[in-house]
């Protein structure tokens, strides 16, 4: 197959990893891409958000499957305007709505029965204000739409939720994004994620990862897109995961099935697990980033061939294949992030993969720049290691990441320790 893979993370690096392993690939490009690809497979000739320019090269290059790694083309229609010319791995505009609307997605999840909590949404700050002096502390304020993961606070404090709101509602930080909020209870528990590589009429889920979304160690500090994962999750047991599947991934397919826009493409869970019992924090509507960088290294599948079986609504009746041991990702970043970060940060040249195979380096925000490699973007560089178990492979990750200090990044020194008992 001819494979065109949109994005330019982490998660498109290691998705890239994966999907030239693939004996079905006869070519792959990559747009808009990052300084980790070959310059030889990175697409000419497309913007991003000009579908008929997507279409152009689809025709051009007889590409047979789009794989989609970032949200906003899936939430913008991509695959509605280019399913007729080709294969595309993700899901349609409307079903894709889990994701571009907070307010979408709770009365989705309310009209069909799936675990979450409660919220209500708002398009004037007087009345998310009142609303806000009936809930119990903390609360959490969301912007209804797209907002890079920013738009949500969990406020300790009322004066805390109600600047959110204003900033929201009638500051409008966050532009059209944000001019409803939903304010939703807190909800307790350990969070995980859960990605299921849906056809339309099921859904397959990979084994749980946890992302650590703050970020200082000990959950200090802003959200952030993520600064390391981790899977397997000690505490997403198959009794667990059972419900995950049977409360909320099967209330999705029948949903989206019985509304008219059968989910096909990958559906990420965002999860509380409170004494066993998981809750829906978040949908989003493609692979997350880093999550992705640690299963994709532990699953025992064609990725290439399971997003063509779910393009096509043909994926096997059978679950997904996994790796046993674990596997970490760590996240460099640049100094400042989330916030104003440094830019242009020289890199050493890594090897992708080392001897051993059991370190494996995504590149991120970075770009080559007259033969060498520079940080572009925040999340800058992502270390995966494999392990027997998590503490091997934290062990091996850390030992990596202690040898080749680079001036410029930094990154949390406890990611996985939660899944060490
Ligand atoms: P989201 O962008 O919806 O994933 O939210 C970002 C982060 O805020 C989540 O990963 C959680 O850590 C936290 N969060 C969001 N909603 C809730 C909630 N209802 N209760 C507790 N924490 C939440
Ligand atoms: N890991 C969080 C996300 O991809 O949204």
């Amino acid at each position: 197959m001819r494979v065109l893979l949109l994005g330019s993370g982490g998660r498109e690096h290691a998705i890239f990893w994966k999907l030239t392993q693939s004996p079905n690939l006869s070519e792959i490009f990559v747009f808009p891409g990052n300084g980790g690809f070959p310059d030889a497979v990175i697409a000419k000739g497309i913007t991003l958000n000009d579908f008929e320019s997507i279409r152009a090269f689809v025709k051009g290059k007889q590409i047979d499957l789009i794989f989609v790694g970032p949200e906003q083309p899936l939430v913008d229609g991509i695959t509605d305007s280019l399913e007729k010319d080709c294969l595309v791995f993700g899901p349609v505009k409307r079903a894709a709505m889990l994701e571009g609307s907070k307010e979408f997605s709770k009365t989705f999840m309310e009209r069909h029965g799936i675990p979450t909590a409660e919220a209500k949404s708002f398009q004037t700050s007087v009345d998310a204000i009142a609303y806000l002096k009936t809930r119990n502390l903390p609360i959490v304020i969301k912007a209804d739409g797209l907002a890079a993961g920013k738009g949500v606070t969990v406020a300790q404090t009322f004066p805390e939720a109600e600047a959110a709101i204003i900033d929201a509602l009638d500051k409008k930080i966050f532009g059209a994004s944000g001019t409803t909020v939903l304010i939703e209870d807190f909800l307790q528990g350990e969070e995980a994620s859960v990605f299921a590589i849906c056809d339309g009429e099921r859904a397959l889920p990979m084994i749980a990862a946890q992302d650590h979304k703050r970020v200082f160690d000990n959950d200090q500090g802003p959200n952030t897109g993520g600064m390391g994962a981790y899977a397997p999750v000690p505490f997403m047991q198959p009794d667990v995961m059972k419900r995950v599947q049977q409360e909320v991934l099967d209330r999705v397919i029948a949903g989206m099935k019985q509304e008219g826009s059968p989910y096909r493409g990958l559906l990420y869970a965002g999860l509380m697990i409170h004494n066993g019992i998981p809750r829906v924090v978040e949908f989003n509507c493609r692979f997350g980033d880093p999550e992705t960088q640690a299963l994709l290294r532990l699953m025992d599948e064609d990725l290439l061939l399971l997003a063509k079986q779910s393009a096509e609504g043909a994926l096997p009746d059978r679950s997904l294949k996994f790796a046993s041991g674990a596997v970490i990702c760590i996240v460099l970043a640049a100094d400042g992030y989330p916030g104003e970060y440094l830019k242009n940060i020289p890199l050493p040249e890594l090897k992708t993969v080392d001897s051993s195979g059991d370190i494996i380096f995504f590149h991120a925000g970075t770009a080559k720049q007259a033969g060498a490699t520079v940080s572009t973007g925040g999340r800058v560089l992502n270390l995966t290691a494999a392990g027997r178990d998590l503490a091997d492979a934290r062990k091996r990750a850390y030992a990596v990441l202690e040898k080749i200090q680079v001036p410029g990044l930094f990154y949390r020194k406890d990611i996985g320790l939660k899944g060490i008992p």
